[in-house]
């Protein structure tokens, strides 16, 4: 054993956490951090699988944002924490230490898990860009001054960072918020690689996505954040039966991919409708969808390049598209909405959800070649894995469990499992490769508790050099352990 492995070991025993060697190489366990305390809600403020991102890293920094429940007194109070810690190897500061500020100027109150932060970042002008609490409301948004991530080593690690809460975004003040920024939920920050800035022509380096209406009824919108200047919109791209979006990723050449299922609505006037679902819930979920843009999401294409939607004729995508519906799966087919995508080096699309059309409920792992083919597999059940999962979880989806996620490193996929078994905690991470044509499935690593809410990861991180990015082969999760907010940071490089 080498002195990594050693340690690699020991953390593995401290953490509860197994790592399976094989062929593939293991995952190495380096480190947790407390980032703060969970507020004890009975829905999940921190930690939703729609939260893009709660963990985001940048020219030398990963930064946080969440809801911090040792910032208030009062536990009917949250406030958003913003934290930061540098990455840097060459830096002498602890990277298990994190600067953190919270802004105490807005009070988030309502118990309901839509309304979590997802935090982005402008890589030109370095502002930071927050959407939250929000659940068919207003928009909640502020951003940082300029420079905060650019000229991160001179920049004093506080609330004054950070300008008003906002109804609308800066730079559309024209915009009739009554129509635009009303009803909003599930904000999703994406940063343009070079290659889409390229592809454009566009001097925007943020994309913000978000859903206006409600569950049923919402519709889609695309924004883009244009440095030193401010927030331009691109269109309504999804419309009718609201789409709920897996993601929405860039690949290498520039092009937007996004996949979704729709819920059909049932018309609940006069009912007492729930916070968390309702006759409007998952049950009408149906079918695997998907569209590409090649123009920063201004036109959209069908899997066989047809242009299904025009933004700049008001003409988004509706359910009747053609060519859309690359897998149907019927109402009551035990499909969730937003669960997981990614894209890997080579530009597939690699999509996660759950599938209950043959009397079992179960993980589908959903995926498109670089010749536009769709392949759709099982994950397998737990008698099917080598090794065994000590937490059985592909043997645990349930209809509305919590989601996982996806990731691709190197020529491998992983899929981040949260057991869905009553009242666990459990984490596993299973890998498959490229030349196993994803059907190779092994456990690569496992914890048997720690993992509370739905896991998120560092999507940033992961960007190696190679492919434009600055990630160092660190897989940093962000999870609710207990009462707990913590940061687990594990060792990909040799996977
Ligand atoms: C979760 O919290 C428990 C108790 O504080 C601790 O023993 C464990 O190491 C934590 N797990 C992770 C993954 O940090
Ligand atoms: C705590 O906050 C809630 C919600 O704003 C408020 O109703 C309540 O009065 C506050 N309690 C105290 C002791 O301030
Ligand atoms: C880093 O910080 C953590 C938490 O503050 C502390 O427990 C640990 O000992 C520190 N490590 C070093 C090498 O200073
Ligand atoms: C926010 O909460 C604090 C602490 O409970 C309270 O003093 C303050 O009045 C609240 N502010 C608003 C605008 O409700
Ligand atoms: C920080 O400020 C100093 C002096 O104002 C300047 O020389 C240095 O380049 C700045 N550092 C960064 C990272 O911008
Ligand atoms: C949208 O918001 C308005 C104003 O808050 C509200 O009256 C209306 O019911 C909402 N509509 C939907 C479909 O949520
Ligand atoms: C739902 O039904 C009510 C009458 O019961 C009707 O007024 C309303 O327009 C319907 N809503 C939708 C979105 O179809
Ligand atoms: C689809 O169209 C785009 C441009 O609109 C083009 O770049 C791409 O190569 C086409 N893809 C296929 C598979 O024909
Ligand atoms: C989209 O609509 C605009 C405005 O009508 C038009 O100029 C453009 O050619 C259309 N694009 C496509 C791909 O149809
Ligand atoms: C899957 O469907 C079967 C048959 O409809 C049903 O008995 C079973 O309970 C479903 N599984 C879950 C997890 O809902
Ligand atoms: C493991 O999953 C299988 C379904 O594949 C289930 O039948 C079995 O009960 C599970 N075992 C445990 C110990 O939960
Ligand atoms: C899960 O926890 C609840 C509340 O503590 C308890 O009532 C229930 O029996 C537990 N279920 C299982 C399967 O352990």
């Amino acid at each position: 054993m080498t002195t990594r492995e050693n340690l690699v070991l020991c953390l593995a025993l401290l953490f509860g956490i197994v790592t399976a060697a094989s062929s593939g190489g293991t995952i190495g366990t380096l480190g947790s951090s407390v980032l703060g305390q969970d507020p004890q809600t009975v829905n999940r403020l921190n930690g939703g699988s729609f939260q893009q991102d709660p963990l985001v890293t940048f020219n030398g920094y990963q930064y946080a944002a969440f809801y911090d429940a040792s910032s208030s007194s009062n536990t009917s109070v949250r406030y958003v924490s913003v934290a930061r810690r540098e990455l840097s190897p060459t830096s002498t500061s602890n990277s298990s230490t994190w600067e953190k500020f919270t802004l105490t100027d807005y009070n988030q109150t309502l118990d309901d898990g839509h309304d979590v932060i997802s935090l982005g970042i402008s890589h030109t002008d370095g502002t930071l860009h927050l959407g939250f609490d929000q659940h068919d409301d207003d928009l909640h948004y502020r951003v940082s001054k300029p420079g905060v991530a650019t000229n991160s080593q001179n920049v004093t690690w506080s609330a004054d960072l950070f300008g008003e809460v906002l109804d609308h975004l800066p730079g559309l003040e024209d915009l009739d918020k009554s129509i635009y920024f009303i009803n909003i939920t599930y904000p999703r920050f994406l940063s343009l690689p070079a290659s889409a800035k390229a592809v454009s022509g566009s001097k925007a380096d943020l994309l913000l996505e978000l859903r206006v209406g409600r569950s049923g009824l919402g519709d889609d919108w695309l924004y883009a954040y244009e440095p030193n200047e401010g927030w331009t919109q691109i269109g309504k791209y999804l419309e009718i039966d609201n789409a709920y979006i897996n993601g929405l990723d860039f690949d290498s050449r520039g092009a937007l991919h996004v996949s979704w299922t729709y819920r059909d609505y049932v018309n609940d006037t006069g009912q007492d409708v729930a916070v968390q679902a309702g006759p409007n819930g998952p049950e009408n979920n149906h079918d695997m969808d998907y569209a590409i843009s090649y123009d920063l999401g201004k036109t959209w294409k069908n899997n066989w390049n047809q242009t299904i939607a025009n933004t700049s004729r008001q003409s988004p995508i509706d359910p009747t598209a053609a060519g859309i519906t690359i897998f149907s799966i019927p109402k009551y087919g035990g499909i969730l909405n937003q669960e997981a995508q990614t894209i890997d080096n080579e530009g597939r699309l690699h999509v996660l959800n759950r599938e209950n059309t043959t009397g079992v409920e179960r993980w589908y792992h959903y995926w498109r070649s670089t010749a536009a083919h769709w392949t759709r597999t099982p994950l397998p059940l737990p008698s099917e894995l080598t090794p065994a999962s000590a937490n059985n979880v592909t043997g645990t989806p349930t209809v509305i469990g919590k989601r996982g996620k996806l990731f691709s490193h190197g020529s491998s996929l992983f899929a981040l499992l949260p057991s869905n078994a009553a009242n666990s905690s459990a984490l596993s991470i299973l890998g498959s490769t490229a030349q196993g044509h994803f059907r190779d499935w092994t456990v690569m690593w496992e914890m048997d508790f720690g993992c509370v809410a739905e896991p998120l990861f560092d999507r940033y991180r992961l960007v190696s050099e190679s492919e434009g990015g600055e990630g160092d082969g660190v897989l940093s999760l962000f999870l609710v352990n207990g009462t707990n907010l913590e940061v687990l940071d594990l060792d990909l490089s040799e996977v």
